[in-house]
């Protein structure tokens, strides 16, 4: 789990596809929920200030989100087999979206729909809180800001791009009204988690800041900082050979330990290296041309840091000997 968070128009939507798609994972747009109940919401004559009744059609939403063809990281919001993805954009539903999301039931009756989402591989969620609530456990945590100008600026783009008539002006007022609800309500209001990376994209472009985030991740997954943390069970994927371990797809420490532990010796060592070569041949082989599921990457990864370890090793004997 990759948590990012932030204001309003800070590029967390781009970034976290672009980044779900670079990883080899999904992306969840948190915001897309809280949409979707206030457009359910509205269309069904609840009013938003209820949060009793917008906590019960909250438990009730039937929210699906499905990738669009093409591969892009592109997704559809589906309610039942009705598509909402254009519906939920609109300016009377961006205002409704952030005065439902104020309320505590509406919080807790969207926890289980957001972390069950979120059990699918390596996810990138993104939201106000999934860091600091939903997904305390991420494996490394972001915080993407920029000014208020630029910010508003970008959504104002994006608005006139979609046909959407409103001023530059109109814009930066409603993000205003929305950055104060966001950071003064009393439920999971939107803040830095304290062991979040805060990005500010205010001078950078979409690529720098993607590059970066790529970075971090893959040193956290792949260097094993952040992984020696217990992450929940939200991280816990299983592998293909059945063994329970983390995200990076590596086994359980104290197995791992008792491989170096036991100091094989050059043959073992060496019979061991085979092995692994020939387990990486056959999950090479077996990746299917298209839709390569996360988990596999990172038992590739995994694999392949393995056999240059272990190559390290027999290469260390050697010199040794
Ligand atoms: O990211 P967005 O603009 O699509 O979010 C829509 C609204 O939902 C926004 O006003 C804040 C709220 N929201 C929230 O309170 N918590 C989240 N995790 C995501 C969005």
């Amino acid at each position: 789990m990759i948590a990012v968070d932030g204001p309003a128009g800070a590029g967390k939507s781009t970034v976290a596809r672009r980044l779900a798609s670079r990883l080899g994972g999904v992306r969840l747009d948190t915001g897309a929920i809280y949409r979707a109940l206030a457009l359910v919401a509205m269309e069904r004559g609840v009013s938003l200030e209820d949060g009793a009744a917008l906590g019960e059609l909250a438990a009730g939403l039937d929210l699906r989100f499905a990738p669009v063809a093409g591969g892009d990281g592109g997704q559809r919001v589906l309610l039942g087999a009705r598509d909402v993805t254009l519906d939920i954009r609109t300016p009377e539903v961006t205002l409704g979206a952030s005065q439902v999301s104020q309320h505590a039931q509406v919080r807790a009756s969207l926890l289980s729909l957001q972390r069950e989402l979120g059990a699918r591989g390596l996810v990138v969620a993104e939201g106000r809180d999934m860091g600091t609530v939903v997904f305390p456990g991420a494996v490394v945590k972001f915080y993407l800001t920029a000014s208020d100008e630029v910010r508003a600026r970008r959504r104002h783009e994006e608005l006139l791009a979609a046909g959407k008539a409103q001023t530059f002006e109109e814009v930066l007022r409603d993000q205003r009204r929305r950055d104060e609800v966001d950071m003064r309500r009393e439920e999971s209001p939107l803040r830095q988690a304290p062991d979040a990376q805060v990005i500010d994209s205010t001078s950078l472009d979409i690529d720098q800041v993607v590059e970066h985030m790529a970075a971090v991740v893959r040193s956290a997954l792949f260097e094993g900082n952040e992984m020696t943390e217990p992450v929940g069970s939200d991280s816990e994927q299983r592998s293909t050979s059945g063994d329970v371990c983390d995200l990076s797809g590596r086994k359980p420490e104290g197995e791992v330990r008792g491989d170096h532990d036991q100091q094989p010796e050059g043959g073992a060592l060496a019979r061991e290296l085979r092995e692994l070569e020939a387990e990486l041949a056959d999950r090479e082989a077996a990746l299917p041309a298209h839709s390569i599921r996360p988990h596999q990457l990172l038992e590739i990864e995994d694999l392949e840091e393995r056999i240059a370890d272990l190559k390290r090793r027999i290469g260390g004997q050697r010199g040794e000997g």
